[in-house]
């Protein structure tokens, strides 16, 4: 029997990861779990690195694959991995699909094989789940008024094609994010109450 699982929210700009995996720590905590809520990019300095190279469209896609998998290693294997073992259940806001993803659609020359390979010192989620909408809808949800380099209509439609091709390579749970909150939410704490089952993970009714 597992003690806590690792799961992952991903999903192309303004699909909603950052508002439903707080809204899902904060329904497994009401639940009785002791929660880790954490995000890529990571807040280690290859993190904040590629922070400021998000608003830098001169940063070859291979350079962007490189950093996001070598965040991702050290966030795992310094931060995830002792949380799990501490019997934290860890949400993280974006994982390895979003450099399958992003990192694949930038360039022809990155394939998905290569990305995998380039984290296969990053341990795996035991769920992850695929938060879906159209581009054209989700970045009418940013706020702010200077977009990310990818925050592009129709490189985010390569993006999401990626996204629902690894889905069901994967069997990955997709959720629709263009109906209102409350309901994705219940939709999103509905497929992880079923892996805490599953794993054998009691939460309070
Ligand atoms: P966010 O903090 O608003 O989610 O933005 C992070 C951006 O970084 C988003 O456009 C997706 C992108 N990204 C990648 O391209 N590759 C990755 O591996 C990760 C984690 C994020």
């Amino acid at each position: 029997m597992q003690h806590s699982i690792f799961i992952v929210l991903d999903g192309i700009d303004g699909s909603g990861t950052s508002t439903h995996s707080k809204l899902l720590a904060g329904f497994l905590s009401l639940k009785g779990l002791k929660i880790y809520l954490t995000q890529e990019p990571s807040n280690s300095d290859i993190g904040n690195l590629l922070r400021t190279y998000l608003k830098n469209d001169k940063i070859p896609a291979s350079t962007d694959a490189l950093l996001f998998a070598a965040d991702r290693v050290l966030h795992f294997n310094n931060d995830i991995k002792n949380k799990l073992e501490e019997g934290y259940t860890v949400i993280s806001d974006r994982y390895l699909e979003s450099s399958i993803a992003y990192q694949s659609s930038q360039s022809e020359e990155i394939s998905v094989e290569w990305v995998k390979t380039l984290n296969k010192f990053a341990g795996k989620p035991d769920l992850t789940i695929i938060l879906d909408i159209d581009p054209k809808l989700s970045l009418t949800r940013k706020h702010h008024k200077v977009l990310d380099k990818f925050e592009d209509t129709s490189l985010l439609e390569k993006v999401r094609q990626v996204y629902l091709d690894r889905a069901k390579n994967e069997e990955y749970i997709v959720i629709n994010t263009d109906d209102i909150i409350e309901i994705v939410q219940a939709n999103i704490q509905e497929v992880v109450i079923e892996k805490l089952d599953q794993c054998g993970i009691q939460i309070k009714n």
